[in-house]
């Protein structure tokens, strides 16, 4: 039997030691707080991407009667930027979320959805995406969505890793 450990590194910051650039990106996610359609969770979250040519694109959550059709503030706003700027890379991604009208005291995660979705999206452009995890105490920070993500299942399995001409019908 064999065993595999898998580490993921998460540096813990405090909005102090954030530098400036990320300082504005949480602070934008913050904002995007307040537009979300959170009517029935009451779980209000603001995501901001940061693109390579340093504009901030915005998402929130944008929930529905039937809840599956709604969406998450990280997906929303990588599709908006997908959909507007398919040629631009996305650098960075800050995540806050607000509970009862107090940011959160914990860091608010990505889910695993999202998480997918990130991933496709690093693969795309070919550039790993900072991630930044806003809560009132500290805030995680990762240098790519594979440090949330491991053991994935990305674009290389979909690769067939025999060549066709070998495989017989
Ligand atoms: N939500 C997000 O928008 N992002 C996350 O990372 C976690 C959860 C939303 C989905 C739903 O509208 C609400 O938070 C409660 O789950």
């Amino acid at each position: 039997m064999k065993e595999i450990n898998l580490t993921t590194k998460i540096s813990v910051y405090l909005l102090d030691e954030c530098t400036e650039a990320e300082k504005k990106l949480i602070e934008r996610a913050k904002q995007a707080t307040k537009n979300a359609y959170a009517r029935y969770s009451n779980f209000k979250v603001g995501a901001a991407l940061l693109l390579e040519n340093g504009e901030i694109i915005t998402g929130n959550n944008q929930e529905n009667a039937a809840y599956p059709s709604g969406l998450c503030a990280e997906r929303t706003a990588v599709f908006f930027a997908n959909a507007n700027y398919p040629d631009r890379k996305i650098v960075a991604l800050a995540v806050a979320a607000c509970s009862n009208g107090k940011f959160t005291k914990e860091v608010i995660t990505p889910c695993g959805a999202c998480r997918q979705v990130l991933l496709e999206v690093e693969a795309r452009y070919k550039t790993p995406m900072k991630i930044l995890m806003y809560s009132e105490e500290g805030i995680y920070v990762v240098d790519s969505i594979k440090d949330l993500l491991p053991l994935s299942f990305g674009d290389a399995m979909l690769t067939p890793r025999v060549s066709p001409d070998t495989i017989s019908h």
